[in-house]
């Protein structure tokens, strides 16, 4: 449906921060120009040696190279997940969750949530095996201001990532999937010696 110019902006106008927040770039559409480095070997890429994925090109160091990643990112997580949509659907849907959570929520109170969310989709992404490696904070470092942050709260943020999933209907074997890699963070999350049980 087309709307007329005027109406667009008082709606814009209308939807104030949510607006705004609608407007926080993805990280696909924010690493627009082709990569330099291989992403297979870290030798330096063939601007001739191509491949599409997910409307961005990638270059590589050669052509065995763009072989074995194209086959990584076929097999991946990510890609049986649906890649980039389903990313972007799940992390919506588990926010709306998380922030109606009453064992958590404060824990959100002054966080941007457009950035984060957009966070949170490039950090599963590269985590679920998709396109683009993870470049942010590492999971220690993100959660070291959270004062009291505990199992307790793992496992309800655990819980509204399985229940997003499950109200996507996605497989259970992938859920399962899924799941091991969050715990798999737990103890970084929670600041605790990695072989903590
Ligand atoms: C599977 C578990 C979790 C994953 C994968 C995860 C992932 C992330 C990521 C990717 C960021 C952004 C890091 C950056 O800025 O570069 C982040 C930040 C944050 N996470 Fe988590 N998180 C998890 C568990 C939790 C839990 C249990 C809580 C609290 C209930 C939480 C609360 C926060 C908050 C408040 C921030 C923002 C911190 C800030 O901007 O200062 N996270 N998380």
């Amino acid at each position: 449906m087309k709307l007329p110019f005027a109406s667009f902006i008082l709606t814009l106008a209308l939807l104030g921060t949510a607006a705004v927040q609608a407007a926080e770039p993805t990280g696909q559409a924010a690493v627009a120009e082709i990569n330099t480095v291989c992403p297979v070997s870290g030798k330096p890429a063939n601007k001739k040696i191509t491949l599409a994925y997910e409307g961005r090109s990638y270059a590589f160091a050669s052509k065995a190279y763009r072989t074995q990643w194209q086959a990584a990112r076929e097999s991946s997580l990510y890609h049986r997940l649906g890649g980039l949509p389903a990313m972007d659907a799940a992390v919506e849907a588990f926010y709306v969750k998380v922030l109606a959570d009453k064992r958590i929520n404060h824990f959100f109170e002054d966080i941007n949530m457009a950035k984060q969310r957009r966070k949170q989709k490039e950090f599963l992404a590269a985590a679920f095996g998709g396109p683009i490696a993870w470049t942010g904070k590492d999971m220690r470092k993100a959660h070291s201001n959270l004062p009291g942050l505990n199992d307790t709260h793992f496992n309800a943020v655990a819980e509204n990532l399985q229940t997003t999933l499950e109200d996507l209907k996605i497989k259970k074997e992938l859920i399962a999937e899924v799941m091991a890699i969050a715990g798999s963070v737990k103890n970084d999350v929670l600041n605790r010696p990695k072989d903590a049980k």
